[in-house]
């Protein structure tokens, strides 16, 4: 504090030798400060948005670290309720994964907090409130984090691009304030009649003919299923939720992007000048429309270039072995249109109707919402076997904390690892999770309207 009030007379004195005897403030995290701000999401003619922003900004400014380094946050809580952060896709250390209520106590408004931790795995991530995450994602509380490869692929360009939707009054500009609507948590979850990429409705990025892109996509949508399909792009897909694929896979038909998904893909600029690329998504009315769309400007010089290399492998992504792994089962409930009997709501049996009572709808294992229990104790370094049976009528995007897993094919080989993957009704998805990461971890449904209606629940690693 004194060395503060030093530098600030020396800067008042206004003398230049003063900023010698300026303390640095290498100490101290950077603040990442939520807040309000008014952004221009819906169409331009229309009024502005009243957002909650990190730092003003929506999306919240891109984190860029290279692998292996530390990320240091002050978290600035400006806003008026309190607040968490959450690092998706992070094998991160327990305490700093910004889940409220289970690994940290929400902050306060006018309260801070710091966020330390190292980012052990290159790829894309992203960033978002853990406190009453329907509602504050919602509003705008996401960014990118990207963490970058010590020797990244050669591109022309590497473009975060972060799909979302908003739900926005088009009279007003202002968000329908009904995060607790009934329609919405009980069925496919809130969907924006607004949809745009990086905070704008219609983003254009102009690239060059033959360029070579990295794209990095992120699903930040609350309950959107992104499909997706490329247009005078072509190329492959490198990397899922942050980690590399064994080898790059062509994009040949549509990308199901599920909410907190991402992938990666390097591709070429196959139109010719004058043309527009795109990533185009299925619109609700069946359209293909651009979602980003890439005009295309001059030509790059020089031959096509050759398939890209895989991304380098991260840490600690070993096949794990399934001899003897233990089989969980988690039966999915609930919903509109499903089946709902007796589940366990804090800590007491009830039947649907009082679960609808309480705003519940959904239940994981005969178990509504988060209970001091955890669905499963699992010792460090365990292989466990996840069976999901999806008795609902909907697609939930299943995301666990801290630790990637494998979906499990029916013949038994392992797929890529994802932290968030897509159960589809009546199809049966069985996953494998490494439990090397200690602590309490959150495993819920990212479609967050009905992450609050009940699809949360949480493991138990020591
Ligand atoms: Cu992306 Cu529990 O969150
Ligand atoms: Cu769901």
């Amino acid at each position: 504090m004194e060395r503060f009030n030093l530098s600030r007379r020396g800067f008042c004195a206004g003398g230049v030798a003063a900023f010698s005897v300026r303390p640095t403030w290498a100490a101290a995290p950077d603040d990442l400060t939520a807040r309000k701000a008014r952004v221009q999401l819906a169409p331009d003619g229309y009024p502005m948005t009243e957002v909650w922003s990190y730092d003003g900004m929506l999306p919240g400014r891109t984190i860029r670290v290279g692998q292996g380094e530390r990320v240091t946050r002050r978290l600035v809580n400006d806003l008026d309720v309190p607040t968490s952060i959450h690092w998706h896709g992070i094998r991160i250390d327990n305490a700093m994964d910004g889940v409220a209520g289970l690994t940290q106590d929400a902050v306060p408004p006018g309260h801070t907090f710091d966020y330390d931790f190292v980012a052990p795995d290159a790829g894309t991530y992203w960033y978002h409130a853990h406190t009453n995450s329907m509602e504050q994602v919602a509003r705008g509380l996401s960014g990118p984090l990207i963490v970058e490869e010590a020797q990244a692929p050669e591109v022309d360009a590497d473009k975060v691009l972060m799909l979302d939707d908003w739900l926005i009054d088009p009279d007003s500009g202002q968000f329908f304030d009904d995060f607790d609507q009934p329609m919405a948590l009980s069925h496919a979850g809130r969907m924006g009649n607004l949809i745009g990429t990086n905070g704008q409705y219609q983003l254009e990025l102009p690239a060059q003919s033959g360029a070579r892109l990295r794209l990095r996509l992120i699903n930040a949508a609350n309950a959107r299923i992104f499909v997706l399909r490329l247009r005078g792009l072509s190329g492959w897909s490198v990397a899922l939720d942050g980690m590399p694929l064994a080898a790059p896979e062509p994009v040949m038909d549509e990308i199901i992007l599920a909410p907190a998904q991402r992938i990666d893909l390097i591709v070429d600029v196959t139109a010719p000048e004058g043309e527009t690329a795109a990533l185009l998504r299925l619109d609700d009315d069946d359209q293909w429309r651009a979602q980003v769309a890439f005009p295309v400007q001059g030509a790059r010089s020089g031959p096509r270039r050759e398939r890209p290399a895989p991304l380098p492998p991260n840490p600690n992504t070993a096949l794990p072995d399934l001899t003897g792994a233990r089989s969980l089962d988690m039966v999915m409930e609930g919903g509109a249109m499903g089946r709902l009997g007796m589940a366990r709501y804090q800590g007491r049996d009830m039947g649907f109707r009082d679960l609808v009572g309480q705003g519940q709808f959904w239940s994981l294992a005969g178990q509504v919402g988060m209970s001091d229990e955890p669905f499963a104790e699992l010792e460090r370094g365990e292989v466990v076997r996840l069976r999901i049976e999806n008795r609902t009528v909907f697609a939930h995007a299943m995301h666990l904390h801290g630790m990637h897993f494998r979906k499990v094919a029916a013949d038994g080989t392992l797929g890529p690892l994802r932290d968030t993957i897509l159960s589809i009704p009546e199809e049966p998805l069985e996953i494998a999770v490494s439990a090397d990461n200690p602590g309490k971890w959150l495993f819920h449904c990212h479609m967050l309207g009905h992450a609050r209606s009940g699809m949360t629940t949480w493991i138990d690693v020591t």
